[in-house]
């Protein structure tokens, strides 16, 4: 078995080749004239674990041409991040159900899929071949243990909060999620469910920041309502339009996230989990 990944992977599909004791392919990625991806990869040897997360068109393309390059090996396709998988259903008529485009497109040319905490797990049953998803809720809750303190881990809505209590089990942190009512048109006000906040050290956890709009509304909420501090988790940073910045100014004190998608705070390694899950 050996480990290639797309450029948008690097750093995660090194760490997933050294916990699995296996060796990384070598590509060069290149450009045609016209902007056309190209790429060329090493050796293969019979079994190989392809690691691209999408986020978008180029690496979509960038996955389906190092897909294909592989077609002489057994491919597993691990996918640490799909985007569109938050268009799971049409809304209107007209549109497309694009998490399960992708899942098809991507379906092409290997034995198995493995995505780590995919939005919805109801994406999986759109790949044409056997899915799975691996979660890293354990791997964020360990990290809240490093950092200490008696925390307060709440989810933003209750999608999520199956997420954030599998992440406070890890350190036995209270846990809860947070409840919207609309006060008017433009006003919402944002509450813990049922656990007061007030002289509590928050952290919030969602499956994806984005826009950081949910968090930074959260946040402006619960340190009017007495929290300590509050500080974000999640798995995957998205950080699209000024997120972080958005987060620091609604006095989020701290954002970390996996690798899954690698930016310079991922300090959540989801390299363990995926071994695991190959095994
Ligand atoms: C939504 O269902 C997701 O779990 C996240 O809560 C959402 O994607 C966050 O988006 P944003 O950061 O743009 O508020």
């Amino acid at each position: 078995m050996k480990v290639v990944c797309t450029q948008a992977s690097q750093v995660l599909g090194a760490r997933l080749a050294g916990r699995l004791g296996v060796e990384t392919i070598d590509v060069a990625f290149s450009r045609f004239p016209d902007g056309e991806i190209f790429l060329s990869r090493g050796e293969t040897d019979g079994e190989t674990v392809i690691v691209g997360a999408v986020t978008g068109a180029e690496d979509l393309v960038e996955l389906m041409l190092l897909v294909d390059a592989c077609d002489d090996s057994a491919n597993t396709l691990v996918l640490p991040y799909m985007a569109y998988a938050r268009q799971d259903k049409r809304f209107r008529p007209g549109e497309p159900l694009s998490v399960r485009a992708i899942a098809r497109a991507l379906s092409a040319g290997v034995d198995r899929v493995l995505t780590v905490n995919v939005h919805d797990p109801s994406a999986l049953a759109h790949f044409t071949v056997p899915a799975t998803d691996v979660s890293v809720a354990p791997e964020i809750g360990r990290h809240l243990v490093r950092r200490g303190g008696d925390l307060l881990v709440l989810s933003p809505d209750d999608g999520a909060a199956r997420f954030a209590a599998e992440v406070a089990s890890v350190g036995g942190f209270a846990t809860d999620w947070l409840d919207k009512t609309r006060l008017s048109g433009d006003r919402v006000e944002i509450r813990p469910k049922s656990l007061p906040v007030e002289g509590r050290e928050v952290v919030i956890v969602d499956d994806i920041i984005s826009t950081g709009g949910t968090l930074a509304a959260a946040a402006r909420m619960l340190l009017e309502q007495g929290a300590t501090g509050v500080r974000a988790a999640c798995v995957h940073g998205v950080f699209a339009g000024g997120a972080l910045l958005h987060l620091a100014a609604a006095g989020v004190g701290g954002v970390v996230c996996s690798d899954t998608i690698e930016r310079a705070n991922s300090c959540i390694m989801a390299a363990g989990p995926i071994a695991d899950a190959l095994r």
